[in-house]
């Protein structure tokens, strides 16, 4: 492990083993882009950072609940108006449940405006015994299985920047034109809602927040301008360092590094290594750091991490997002979140109900009978949120928030929820090019759960 007060810029992680790093053949092409990227004007800024800092910390003093959710991965595709309000619409719609049964505010992160680069199990992938590098997210190389699209094109890095920007501007100006507006949340409906077996239920929650808003309103006399607006904050996995190096900047009148091609940059299970590069990378910025926390995590590499990350034990620096499985979160979890909390660690806990959950099975029926699918269980999803406010709850730890897939679409990519989608089914509407998400009831009745849990 490198020393945390051990001098630190941009460029030390090279000094340390750095896994899932795309192999470029032209290394001085990828050294062009990276410059033309790092004199382009950032993403985010450091003010925005630092509040989105502060209101993992009112979470983890259970002040705020997080939503955190997007796709696994997002593709340069799908930069589009209709699939990006979408995706807004169904986290908002969320957020309002949440709102309603938590009476918390709600910290809203999008996996979103950079989710464009993939771990991979393996570094290559077999096809009729042709070897060619695995496909690694939008930002890297191409999903077609031939040399040309799977080399690693660095110019793909500028134009994953450049959606980033497409995406991010599309939703600022969204919001700030008052599409999230409470008082007008059918801004938010997506059409094939009325026919959802949730609506009914969704249209309570709706209508009881515009009372209490207009009663408020009618006290206050005025409309609340509080309630006109929302923040919205994005994240992705910290995958491709030279990218992040090259966005990770120092600003006027503060001190300090910061990563600002996204608001919570996070580290995978696959890259979590305290000894590795993307540790040494993360410990010199000053955003909020996410890391994944899974069941070969030992508490040690945990605690070195935190402390490698939060010398000075930063509230809202360090945010741990646990995702084991149902099965699994039971016995694997509280010996971690004891081990955190002894040590008098300050995190913000979340618990990612997917990641540990994904399976493959073999229709038996349909257009996909006899073809292996990577599909979750609704039924395991609900059942790990569940265990996870039941293990905080037993540990006298905080539940801040969750970690989600979804997408506001209707795909069937995940089965059960209110409609009863079966392995027959996912033929149907499966659009994910890596982990399956939420469909938008599924997403909704998941809030809804939450809401009615966080409640107690
Ligand atoms: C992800 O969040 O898409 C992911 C790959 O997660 P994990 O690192 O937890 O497997
Ligand atoms: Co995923």
């Amino acid at each position: 492990m490198s020393d945390p007060r051990a001098p630190w810029t941009p460029s030390t992680w090279r000094g340390f083993p750095c896994t899932q790093q795309p192999v470029y053949p032209d290394e001085a092409a990828l050294d062009r882009t990276l410059s033309e990227i790092a004199a382009l004007p950032p993403l985010v800024t450091s003010y925005e950072i630092e509040a989105l800092k502060a209101q993992l910390a009112e979470a983890a003093r259970g002040e705020r609940f997080i939503l955190w959710g997007g796709d696994c991965a997002e593709s340069f595709a799908d930069c589009t108006s209709a699939a990006i309000a979408s995706k807004l619409k169904i986290l908002l719609q969320m957020s309002l449940v949440l709102v309603h049964g938590t009476r918390r505010r709600i910290v809203r992160i999008g996996r979103f405006a950079g989710q464009y680069a993939k771990p991979r199990s393996t570094a290559t992938e077999v096809r009729d015994g042709v070897e060619l590098p695995s496909f690694r997210g939008d930002n890297v190389n191409r999903p077609e299985f031939t040399l040309a699209a799977r080399t690693p094109d660095p110019q793909l890095l500028l134009r994953g920047y450049e959606r980033s920007a497409l995406t991010l501007n599309f939703v600022r100006s969204l919001i700030d034109g008052g599409f999230a507006d409470l008082h007008h949340p059918e801004n938010w409906d997506l059409a094939f809602v009325k026919h959802s077996p949730l609506a009914a239920e969704y249209q309570r929650m709706v209508d009881a927040i515009g009372e209490s808003l207009r009663f408020m309103e009618t006290l206050a006399g005025g409309t609340i301008a509080a309630m006109q607006r929302v923040d919205f904050f994005t994240s992705h996995e910290m995958l491709v360092l030279p990218y992040e190096a090259a966005l990770t900047r120092q600003v006027p009148r503060r001190e300090g590094w910061f990563n600002l091609s996204t608001h919570l940059p996070w580290i995978g299970v696959r890259t979590s290594d305290p000894h590795g590069a993307h540790a040494e990378f993360c410990r010199g910025i000053r955003n909020p750091i996410g890391v994944k926390v899974g069941p070969d995590t030992t508490p040690e590499a945990l605690l070195t991490t935190i402390r490698m990350l939060s010398p000075d034990n930063e509230p809202g620096r360090v945010v741990l997002v646990s995702r084991f499985g149902a099965h699994r979160i039971g016995r694997a979890f509280p010996p971690l979140l004891r081990a955190v909390r002894d040590a008098g660690l300050a995190v913000t806990w979340v618990c990612d109900p997917m990641h540990g959950n994904t399976e493959t099975v073999v229709p038996t029926a349909g257009e996909w009978a006899g073809k292996s699918v990577k599909t979750r269980k609704f039924g395991h999803i609900l059942a790990e949120t569940e265990q996870a406010f039941e293990i905080h709850r037993m540990e006298g730890t905080v539940l801040a928030g969750v970690h989600v897939e979804l997408t506001g679409e209707d795909v069937t990519e995940c089965t059960g929820g209110a409609r009863g989608i079966a392995d027959e089914d996912l033929s149907r509407a499966y659009r994910s090019q890596v982990d399956p998400r939420l469909n938008y009831e599924q997403a909704l009745e998941l809030a809804m759960l939450i809401a009615r849990r966080a409640a107690v």
